[in-house]
């Protein structure tokens, strides 16, 4: 099975000329590649460059008086497949807890669109031994109710945009525990600093969740050359 790399664009880029720019050529025949842009850009790029399209962010009810949101049937009508939900980011800056997060899962698999959960530690969860707590109530929570197979991205918070991945043996034993903690036969992806000179040390991952390298088409096209060679 082709390798999926779902590329997390985050605020980023400020442009749609610059959009274009960043994903234009990749080797879309040989991984299966999801870019995230930020909500403005999704038409667009669906459109002039007809690649596949998730978003970074959804809300659950489908129209209304909900100030500033975007609803999980508004992305589907443009096109998008995949959703990110529970990403670090939201969960901190944004206070979204895993009520939340259940509900969007809920609201994506509703419109026949795949969610993307985001799990993961921050360094203090980790180095006082308690990522495991964490890992199993964002998969419990989280998961309420979710009757069928989802992607998963184990992203280290510590590892996010820090330059610090996570290592190959600690990683394996998340893909491991994440398994025994769902029911479903769900992709798992690593996420948190993935660069070329790291992907290759997840091996048994389905694929990665790219942030900052995504941003780089030579640093995001030499990833996907080196995970299909
Ligand atoms: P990073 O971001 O690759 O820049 O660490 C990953 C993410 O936030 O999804």
């Amino acid at each position: 099975m082709k390798p999926l790399l779902i590329a997390n664009w985050k605020m980023n880029p400020l442009s749609l000329e610059g959009a274009i720019k960043i994903s234009n050529n990749l080797p879309r025949d040989k991984a299966e590649i999801i870019i995230c842009p930020p909500f403005i850009f999704i038409e667009k790029l669906k459109k002039i460059l007809d690649i596949g399209i998730g978003a970074q962010n959804c809300f659950w009810e489908e129209a209304g008086a909900f100030t500033g949101e975007i609803s999980t049937l508004m992305l589907k009508l443009m096109g998008v497949t995949h959703v990110i939900v529970g990403h670090s980011e939201r969960r901190e800056i944004f206070k979204e807890n895993n009520l939340i997060i259940n509900k969007k899962i809920k609201s994506i698999l509703k419109e026949g669109l795949t969610p993307i959960l985001c799990i993961g530690e921050t360094k203090i969860e980790k180095e006082s031994g308690e990522t495991w707590d964490v890992l199993k109530k964002q998969l419990k929570e989280g998961l309420t109710g979710v009757n069928r197979d989802i992607i998963i991205a184990y992203e280290p918070i510590w590892a996010i945009g820090s330059g610090i991945a996570c290592s190959s043996d600690v990683a394996e034993e998340v893909m491991v525990f994440i398994k025994k903690n769902t029911f479903f036969d769900n992709k798992i992806l690593y996420g948190g600093s993935v660069n070329s000179n790291n992907v290759t040390d997840y091996p048994s991952f389905s694929g990665f969740l790219i942030g900052g390298a995504s941003l780089n088409p030579v640093e995001f096209n030499k990833i996907i050359e080196i995970i299909t060679q």
